[in-house]
């Protein structure tokens, strides 16, 4: 039957993420630092929280855009952290992590034919949408402006065909992020074109040298950004799917539809947890982001001795050093790291083929295991230079 399969599923692959994470799984003693998830556990209130929803019933449908109590939670959230200001009654989706939000925002915009422009490289995740919906990754080249996908960069890929940017920021897997004036100028470009964007915020808590500051609150832009976030990385709660998304009532009252197609509403335990997690614990990553932040000090360095390139991240928890000067595609770059010096790094080629001089590494990962991997691929690059 796998002829009848639709072409376009059958063209899609699982993520170079994925695969090579299942890769490692065959080297029992591998120093992993390829996986994207706070290495903490979900805060104690939270989970409280969680069970208690349980205990108290709170186990049935909700409202498809999540409960008021939740959307109410967000929309104090947002406000207070990024002022931006979306209304509870239609303007807030609760989704199944940020995955479900970038999925149903592209399925409710996308037609055949349309291009979305991204930074090449990127996040894993949009891609595949894009191309189920029959429309087409327009990669932008991002290596000479420190992986920053810049307004010139947008203004030169844009076509009378371009429908949506996607602008994930601070990035994975770069970990860079965008200036006020870079947002300003994109911002400036934008805001009076038929052109929507995705706003992928989902490491806002996580920046270091200067606080988040969304797109969607820069003149004309409120009207065309759908911006996505979620609880995932800010508190730790991959596992429990909650993300969301914030738009025009314009755009989200249509988005509202896939998304009650798709999953009706978010876990009501889940989202139970998430209100607590926005309410009594809107600062939980700051003890988080202090750590990530020593590792970044500690990892940055350690790479820069070692003499690869690379750029000093201003968010999220990845560093995407350069291998350029191996001569070798990432896939055997990282390939052979595993197999001789038991270290699992993931290969640039995983965020497209302008990631293909590159490797992320993740220090969402205990001290101890990131010196252990560092020293590891030391020796491997003291190797490959003899
Ligand atoms: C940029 C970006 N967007 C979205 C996601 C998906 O997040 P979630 O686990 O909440 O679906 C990730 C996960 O790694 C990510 O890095």
């Amino acid at each position: 039957m796998e002829q009848w399969i639709n072409p376009r599923v059958k063209e899609i692959q699982i993520s170079g993420i994925r695969q090579f994470f299942n890769r490692v799984s065959a080297y029992p003693d591998a120093i992993s630092l390829t996986l994207g998830l706070p290495d903490f556990p979900t805060p104690e209130h939270v989970k409280e929280a969680g069970k208690t929803a349980i205990d108290e019933n709170k186990t049935t449908y909700t409202h498809n855009a999540g409960s008021i109590e939740l959307r109410n939670a967000i929309g104090r959230f947002v406000k207070e952290k990024y002022n931006l200001d979306y209304e509870t009654e239609n303007e807030i989706i609760a989704t199944s992590g940020a995955s479900e939000a970038i999925d149903i925002s592209l399925r409710t915009i996308l037609v055949e034919g349309d291009e979305v422009i991204l930074p090449g490289p990127v996040y894993p995740g949009y891609e595949p949408v894009i191309r189920l919906c029959g429309a087409k990754p327009v990669h932008v080249d991002t290596r000479e402006t420190e992986f920053k996908l810049t307004a010139s960069l947008i203004e030169k890929n844009m076509t009378d065909r371009t429908k949506c940017v996607i602008l994930p920021y601070p990035s994975n897997p770069t970990g860079m992020t965008l200036s006020h004036d870079e947002r300003k100028e994109i911002a400036h470009l934008l805001k009076d074109t038929n052109v929507f964007v995705l706003s992928d915020e989902i490491y806002s808590e996580l920046t270091y040298d200067q606080a988040h500051q969304s797109i969607a609150t820069y003149e004309g832009m409120r009207e065309k950004t759908i911006v996505i976030n979620g609880l995932s990385k800010s508190h730790s709660m991959t596992g429990w799917r909650i993300g969301f998304l914030l738009g025009d009532a314009d755009i989200t009252q249509h988005i509202l539809k896939v998304h009650q197609y798709n999953v009706t509403c978010v876990s009501s335990i889940t989202q139970s947890a998430a209100v607590e997690a926005l309410t009594n614990g809107k600062d939980d990553a700051k003890p988080m982001r202090e750590i990530y932040e020593q590792r970044l000090g500690y990892t940055y360095s350690r790479l820069q001795d070692m003499g690869l390139g690379i750029h000093k991240p201003g968010g999220a928890f990845y560093l995407f050093p350069s291998i350029k000067k191996y001569g070798m595609k990432s896939w055997d770059f990282a390939t052979q790291l595993l197999e001789e010096e038991k270290l699992a790094v993931v290969p640039g080629i995983a965020f497209s083929d302008y990631g293909d001089d590159y490797i992320r590494i993740s220090y969402a990962y205990h001290q101890d295991q990131l010196k252990e991997g560092l020293d590891r691929l030391e020796r491997f690059l003291n190797r490959l230079e003899k």
